[in-house]
C-alpha cells in the first residue's frame, strides 16, 4: 500500500480538471478590464438563481456578508431574537449579533449534527423574528417541519447554506426554502472560489432589490444611496471561475457521497465509532465526513503519525467563545453540542480523493481501535 500522505483536503484533483477552462476565464475578464459588477457576475447570479429555481441571486463578498445581509433585508431589530443551531460554525452566530439581533441557541440531533426542529417551538417567543437553519456538513435540515413551524408563527426562514450548495430536502435544493438564504465560496466549500465569496438567493423582489443595493453602499443608482450599506460585491473573477465550477458540482457532489458511502461501509462497528447518519428525505452533499469517538484527539494523532490528516468541525462551540460571554452562556448550558465539539472528527473527503486513500483511512482507524 503506499505511503503517501493523505490531506484533510486536497483541492487538486478539481483544479487540474478545470485549469484551462479557469485560465481562459481569467484571461478574458482580464482583456476586458472589467472588474466588479460586470458580465461575469450577472451571469453567475441568473445561472446560480435558474439552479435553485429561486427568482433572485446576488453575488456578495462572502458567507458572513451572505448571512447578515438576507437577515437585515428581514428587517431585523434590536432586540429581535433569531432561532439558530447551538452546533454551528462561529459565522452563522456572527451574522446575527452583526444584524443587531439576539441569538437563541437550540441543541443539534445528535444522529444528524443538524438543528433538533421538535427544540425549537420551545425557544419562540413573542420577539422571536427569524427561523435559521444551518444544513451542516453537507446534509439539509429537516425543511419540512422547519418551514410548518415557520408558517405557524409567521416568522422568516434564512438558510445558511454555505455547506451544502447541492443538497437537497425532498428533492428541493437547500438555498431554495427560506425567504431569503445566504451561502458562502470560500474556497474548501462544495462550490468554492478561488478567494472569499458568497451569494444571496430569494424570490422576494423587495428583498433582493435590497441586498443588491446595501452590497453596493447602499446606492439606489448611482451617486443615490438609500441605505448605510457596505462594500460586499462577488468579484468578476470569482464569478468566472464559480461558472465553471457550477457545471461540474452535481458530478462532485455525486463523487463525495461514493467516497462516503465507503467510509460508512468500511468503518461499521469499528470500536466506538458513532457514524454520521443521513436522513432518508435528505440527499447529503458531505461537505465533511464526521465521526464521533470518545478517543477523539489520540486517534487523530494516531492518523497524524501515519500520514493522515484530519480536522476538528468544531472545537470550541459559539456559545463559549469570548466575544458570546457578554450572553452569560456557560459550559453546560449545550450539552449535546459540547459533546459534539469534544468527540467530533473530519476524516479527509474531496472530489477526485481515490476508493484506495479511503480505504487507507479505515485501515489506520482500525488499527488504531485494535
Ligand atoms: C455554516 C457556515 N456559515 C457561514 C460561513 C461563513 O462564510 P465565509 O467564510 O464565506 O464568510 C461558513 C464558512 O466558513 C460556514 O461554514
Amino acid at each position: 500500500m503506499s505511503k503517501e500522505p493523505i490531506p484533510f483536503l486536497s483541492l487538486e484533483p478539481q483544479h487540474t480538471q478545470i485549469k484551462t477552462a479557469v485560465q481562459q476565464a481569467v484571461q478574458q475578464v482580464y482583456d476586458r478590464s472589467s472588474f466588479v459588477l460586470g458580465e461575469e457576475v450577472s451571469a453567475f447570479e441568473k445561472e446560480y438563481a435558474t439552479l435553485h429555481d429561486t427568482t433572485f441571486c446576488i453575488g456578495v463578498g462572502n458567507g458572513l456578508d451572505a448571512l447578515t445581509m438576507s437577515l437585515l433585508a428581514c428587517n431585523i431589530q434590536t432586540g429581535d431574537e433569531v432561532i439558530v443551531p447551538a452546533h454551528t460554525y462561529l459565522a452563522t452566530w456572527l451574522a446575527v449579533s452583526r444584524a443587531g439581533a439576539t441569538v437563541i441557541p437550540v441543541e443539534p440531533e445528535e444522529s444528524t449534527f443538524n438543528i433538533d426542529v421538535s427544540k425549537i417551538e420551545a425557544a419562540i417567543t413573542p420577539r422571536t423574528k427569524v427561523i435559521l437553519p444551518v444544513h451542516l456538513y453537507g446534509q439539509a435540515c429537516n425543511m419540512t417541519a422547519i418551514l410548518e413551524l415557520a408558517e405557524h408563527h409567521k416568522l422568516f426562514i434564512v438558510e445558511d447554506n454555505a455547506q451544502a450548495q447541492g443538497s437537497r430536502w425532498l428533492k428541493t435544493l437547500t438555498g431554495s426554502w427560506g425567504t431569503v438564504n445566504a451561502t458562502s465560496f470560500y474556497p474548501t466549500k462544495n462550490l468554492g472560489a478561488l478567494g472569499d465569496g458568497g451569494a444571496v438567493t430569494t424570490s422576494s423582489e423587495d428583498l433582493a432589490t435590497f441586498v443588491k443595493q446595501y452590497r453596493n453602499y447602499g446606492l439606489a443608482e448611482k451617486n443615490i444611496a438609500v441605505y448605510l450599506g457596505i462594500n460586499s460585491r462577488l468579484d468578476e473573477m470569482q464569478a468566472a471561475i464559480l461558472r465553471i465550477k457550477l457545471r461540474h458540482l452535481e458530478a462532485w457532489n455525486e463523487q463525495r457521497r461514493e467516497l462516503a458511502s465507503l467510509y460508512l461501509e468500511q468503518l461499521k462497528d469499528v470500536g466506538d465509532i458513532v457514524l454520521p447518519l443521513s436522513d432518508k428525505e435528505a440527499y447529503h452533499v458531505y461537505h465533511l465526513f464526521v465521526i464521533r469517538t470518545a478517543f477523539r484527539d489520540k486517534l487523530s494523532i494516531y492518523l497524524a503519525e501515519r500520514g493522515i490528516g484530519t480536522m476538528i468541525h468544531y472545537p470550541v462551540p459559539p456559545h463559549l467563545q469570548k466575544p458570546y460571554k457578554a450572553l452569560n452562556f456557560r459550559k453546560g448550558d449545550f450539552p449535546l453540542t459540547e459533546k459534539i465539539a469534544e468527540t467530533c472528527l473530519s476524516l479527509p473527503l474531496w472530489p477526485g480523493m481515490t476508493a484506495q486513500q479511503v480505504e487507507r483511512v479505515c485501515k489506520g482507524v482500525r488499527e488504531f481501535f485494535q
